[in-house]
């Protein structure tokens, strides 16, 4: 009788990190994850079907960002970054009572941040209406007990332009005018990009306000709290262990996301893949 040979399941540490945004904003905050994380798979998923977030109710981001969660979870991941302040502001604690790998997100890195950088207390936070309107970043700086002047501000128009790769069509300055000039007249030196898609205009943006003011951006914070997280969880892996691998997966259009996604990387994104189906689930 010939023995057989049951493989034993990879090691919970060899699953990549699930990441999620609305669409190609949130590969500023995977460009920061791959820095941080040289020997890490990453598998990306990009709403691009359902995209802006930024104007959705509640519900509706709870239950998209839901079902992308649950599409990578099929995929086996082993922790998640939620790559967008939307569905952090909006989805955040739905999501955790779903799902048993630690969620990392984009919003308390990035206030811990612009914590630790104001000296005036003033802050503005530039967002999408959905992020703004939930006061999720709002609370959170003032949950820390410091007295601070917060200014926040939605800007719709953002995501679109960022998207179409228009940040740098003559009417770009002309839209940041119109949402920020309130801004200068005021003792700020700390401006929040509590958007994703954002840092693409950050140069724009210090270029208006000038080099005093910092420009507060979540990747960099984001993936130095996911490594305390994998650390703690001992969900690191080890560079000897498989090769590495990153896969992208959309809702629609490969060759759009596949064709702006290298000017957010910084790399080039090779193949894109479509999404199959969604897991339709209640809300
Ligand atoms: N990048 C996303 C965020 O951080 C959302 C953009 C959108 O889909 O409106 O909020």
């Amino acid at each position: 009788m010939s023995a057989k040979n049951y493989a034993s399941p990879p090691p919970v540490n060899h699953l990549p990190i699930g990441v999620f945004d609305s669409g190609v904003g949130g590969l500023t905050v995977l460009k920061a994850l791959y820095k941080q994380f040289p020997h890490e798979n990453f598998i990306y998923f990009g709403d691009t079907a359902r995209l802006p977030y930024g104007g959705k109710s509640p519900q509706t981001i709870q239950r998209y960002s839901l079902e992308n969660v649950l599409y990578l979870q099929e995929q086996g991941i082993k922790a998640l970054v939620i790559a967008c302040n939307t569905a952090t502001a909006m989805a955040k604690e739905h999501l955790q009572e779903h799902f048993p790998f630690p969620i990392v997100d984009v919003i308390s890195p990035t206030v811990a941040k612009a914590l630790s950088e104001t000296k005036t207390g003033h802050i503005a936070i530039l967002g999408t209406k959905g992020t703004i309107r939930s006061n999720k970043i709002q609370e959170a700086l003032l949950s820390h007990g410091r007295h601070l002047h917060l200014y926040p501000v939605f800007c719709p128009l953002f995501v679109p332009f960022i998207e179409e790769q228009m940040i740098h069509h003559p009417s770009m300055p002309l839209i940041i005018d119109e949402y920020l000039s309130h801004l200068k007249n005021t003792p700020i030196d700390t401006v929040i990009l509590a958007c994703t898609h954002y840092p693409l205009l950050i140069d724009l943006l210090q270029d208006y306000f000038g080099e005093n003011i910092s420009l507060i951006d979540s990747a960099e914070p984001t993936a130095l709290e996911l490594f305390h997280i994998l650390q703690k969880h001992a969900l690191l892996k080890s560079p000897e262990d498989t090769k590495n691998f990153h896969r992208f997966i959309v809702s629609d259009d490969p060759e759009h996301f596949q064709k702006h996604g290298r000017y957010f990387l910084g790399e080039m994104v090779d193949h894109v893949e479509l999404v199959p189906h969604f897991n339709m689930v209640q809300a």
